[in-house]
Parts: structure tokens; sequence; C-alpha cells
């Protein structure tokens, strides 16, 4: 259903200079359904990556919102996606997560498609459609793919920007992670698993909250053992050199916790060994190119979202997606990073530490999820989701810096990147196309962010 943007007014959602957000935005349906329109319908969101589909033929099936898509590597080396939907009468033509093949047939009638989407084969074409059917016109609908270091992402907009201007800012960050020793795999298959939360909730915990991580996870944390064993309770970690907050024009953003990489891989030991030499080998080349304070990133663990629903941990090393399923519940996608040049033992371990903290029954992610449902479903009260968000923690040290780009919060525990976050989501969900977001003084979120 399409909805019309008058039902719902975006102005009063977010007020990005007082870091305040309607609680309806975790709950009402025509909030949703304009997410659906404005949101996933704009917006880049990821399908697969090169290590998932290496040869032609292979092929990952995913979601855009609530559409089914498959993604295909082709003969040529390109990758092209399409919906997963029949032209005939719309059944699902791949049921398959992920696999290899030449062509698809439609479970239900027989329509048979090429890798490149066109319907070749029509069971009983001529005796029964005697010439009149144009096979021409009915394949596949395409989706418009492009990639980024080997992360392939899907639009739905003809209008949009290329991912690269649309990733802006974060690339100078990701390139330090993703470029790195040949690049990054992601391992499958993904683990999946059904949360009762709006997907924004997991989608802004990720961008930037690093203030639950000594109150939610305090005993997992101290079970785990590692550099953030100690972080816990009411005390206030030193404020000065822990880390920092980024965000960018389109919500876009990161936390960093300087030097912590491996921390929660103390896990069972091997992972946190191994990857503690890994980065010791590793860092010091970064250093060299990069030179002492971007160098430091790398080996520094970093929760970030990629706007709106593709969320990951450097050094935890999970790759999320937060599939929408109403507005009331999730499909949680992990995967696990790894970099390609890792020896199979320590990428395994990796697998491994991954799993049993961010995974489906991981100890970190297990923490976090009956806050994120809590936040969605306390909404079915009237009065409560009448009532605000709060995300001023920061307001007023946002700034921008000589050495790294986006707007930057000064402390690594902060909220600038949920401000981000929903400066970048009020814009995008009031917009009447991309144009006129495209249009505005590219520097003019700086100033709504900073305050100067
Ligand atoms: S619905 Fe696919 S062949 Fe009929
Ligand atoms: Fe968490």
């Amino acid at each position: 259903m399409s909805i019309n943007r008058t039902q719902v007014d975006v102005e009063s959602l977010v007020d990005v200079r007082n870091g305040i957000q309607a609680k309806k935005i975790f709950w009402d349906q025509e909030i949703y359904d304009l997410e659906i329109e404005q949101i996933f319908g704009k917006c880049w969101q990821f399908l697969t990556h090169d290590s998932l589909i290496p040869n032609p033929g292979d092929f990952t099936t995913g979601f855009m919102a609530e559409d089914e898509v498959f993604v295909m590597r082709q003969d040529d080396g390109s990758v092209k996606a399409f919906l997963n939907v029949c032209s005939h009468r719309g059944a699902r033509l791949v049921a398959a997560e992920a696999g290899n093949a030449r062509a698809f047939s439609c479970p239900y009638h027989g329509w048979s498609y090429s890798m490149d989407g066109a319907l070749k084969v029509v069971p009983m074409e001529k005796e029964l459609y005697r010439g009149a059917l144009d096979k021409s016109q009915f394949g596949l609908r395409e989706i418009r793919v492009e990639s980024y270091r080997g992360l392939y992402y899907g639009n739905l907009d003809p209008q949009a920007p290329s991912l690269s201007d649309y990733l802006g800012d974060v690339k100078f960050y990701l390139d330090i992670w993703m470029e790195v020793n040949g690049g990054i795999e992601l391992v499958g298959p993904p683990s999946r698993s059904l949360l009762n939360c709006n997907w924004k909730t997991p989608a802004e915990n990720f961008v930037g909250d690093a203030y639950h991580v000594g109150w939610t996870h305090v005993a997992s944390l101290m079970a785990l053992g590692g550099e953030l064993s100690s972080i816990g309770g009411m005390e206030a970690p030193p404020n000065e050199g822990l880390g920092m907050q980024v965000t960018s024009r389109f919500g876009h953003g990161f936390g960093v916790l300087w030097d912590t990489a491996p921390a929660v891989h103390a896990i069972g030991s091997d992972a946190g060994k191994l990857y503690r030499e890994w980065f010791a080998s590793r860092r010091p080349k970064m250093v060299e190119k990069l030179g002492a304070q971007v160098g430091r990133i790398y080996g520094s663990h970093l929760n970030g979202t990629i706007f709106p629903n593709n969320s990951y941990l450097l050094g935890t090393n999970s790759f999320k997606l937060w599939v929408r399923r109403g507005p009331h519940q999730i499909e949680v996608f992990s995967w696990t990073i790894v970099e390609k040049e890792m020896p199979s033992e320590l990428k395994n371990a990796i697998v491994t530490g991954m799993n049993s903290t961010f995974g489906t029954a991981g100890m970190l992610a297990s923490d976090d999820s009956d806050n994120m449902e809590s936040m969605t479903q306390n909404n079915r009260g009237r009065a409560t989701r009448e009532g605000k968000l709060n995300s001023q923690l920061g307001l007023g040290f946002d700034k921008l810096d000589s050495v790294f780009p986006g707007v930057i919060g000064q402390s690594a525990i902060g909220e600038t990147s949920y401000r981000g976050f929903y400066r970048a989501y009020k814009e995008i969900l009031g917009a009447d196309n991309w144009q006129t977001i495209l249009d505005l003084d590219p520097d003019a979120w700086k100033r709504e962010l900073t305050g100067q």
C-alpha cells in the first residue's frame, strides 16, 4: 500500500537540535508504511558480498524491506539482482537461501528464466499460447545494484545517488578495514532469528551505543574476560582517549573504542590470542601507511550502521542485516567478517567467537534482545507511545575535525551518531524525492548537528 506523506507529521517525529524523537516511530503502522515508501524505497540496502557468490551462477536470496530478491553472479563476472517473483502468477521463484544455478524454473507452472532474468521457457508454449505470448515482456524485474569494497547493495529508486556518494564520509573509515590485507570476506550462511522489535532499535544501538555496554552487558563481559571485562557499573571510564563517535550526511555512523578490537574474543582464549597477534603484526603497517591517528582505527573496535538497516562490529566481526517484518518484528541475519589473508585457524576462531557473542544465541546478542523488544512492545500502551525518546548524550560537544571526516562526537560514550541517524531519517522520510535532498546545501547537515 502506498501512503500519502501528509498522513504522517514527519516534522514532529524528530527534533534534531534537541536530540529528541517521538516514541511512536517504534510502533505506528502509518510511520512503518511511510518508511517502506520513503526510506526502503529510496535507500541502498545490503544484498550480498563478493565472497558469498564468487563464481558464475552463484546466488543468494534476501530481502529489501519486505520485497524478496535474489542476487546472481553472471558469466561475465558482473552481479545482477532481481525480485524473487515469477512474472506469471507471482509465485516465489528461488526457494533456496544460496546455491549455484544456470537457470530457475518456477515451482508453480514451470516458467523458466536464464541467469540474466530473461524468460526463456514456458511449458507447452507453442500448443497452448499459440504464438500469442511475448516472452520478452515477462522477464524478471531487475534491481539496481552497486558495490563497494565487495559489498553489494540494491536500490529501488533510479534517482538515488550512487552507492559511493551515499556512503560519503564513512568510506574513509570502511576503507581502513575493508581494503586491508586483500579485503574482507563474509562467512555464511548467515544465522537467522526473529526478534519482536522495530527495525530501528538495533540499527540505532549499533550506530552508536557504547553507553549500554557496561550496563546491559556487564555480566557477560565479566564472564568473557578480556579488555572490556572491567568496564561495568556506575563508574565512568576515562572520557579522554577511550574513543569517539562519527556520523555522516545520510545517517551512517559508528563508534570507536580505541585498541580493543579483539576485546570480546577473549572467550575460549584461542581467538583472543590469535587475534591479538594478528593485530600486533599488521597494525604497524597501517600506521606507517595512514599515520598514527588514522592507522589506529585498525585494531580498534568499531560498532556501526550503514543507514538504514545494515550494521557491523569490526573487532567482534559481526555483520548484521535487520530485515523488517512489519513494525514490530524483524528477522536478524548475522554473518561473520574475516580478513581474506587471515590463516584459516584464525578465521575459524573468529567465526566461533562471533557466534558465541553476537550469533543467534550469543551472550551479548541475548543481552540486547530484551531491551530491543521492550523498547518496541511497551508502545502498545496509548500513553506510552505519545512519549519522547532522548538522545542528548554529548549534545553540544559535536565538532568537525581536521583529520577525521564527518561530524565527530568527542567521547566514545555519546549519542552523536544517534542524532545523525535520526537527522537523516527525518530528511529522507519527508523528502519529495532524492533531488530535493541533493539540492540542499551539502554542509547544512553539519551545521544542524553541531549547532555551528
Ligand atoms: S506462477 Fe510461476 S509459472 Fe505460474
Ligand atoms: Fe549490546
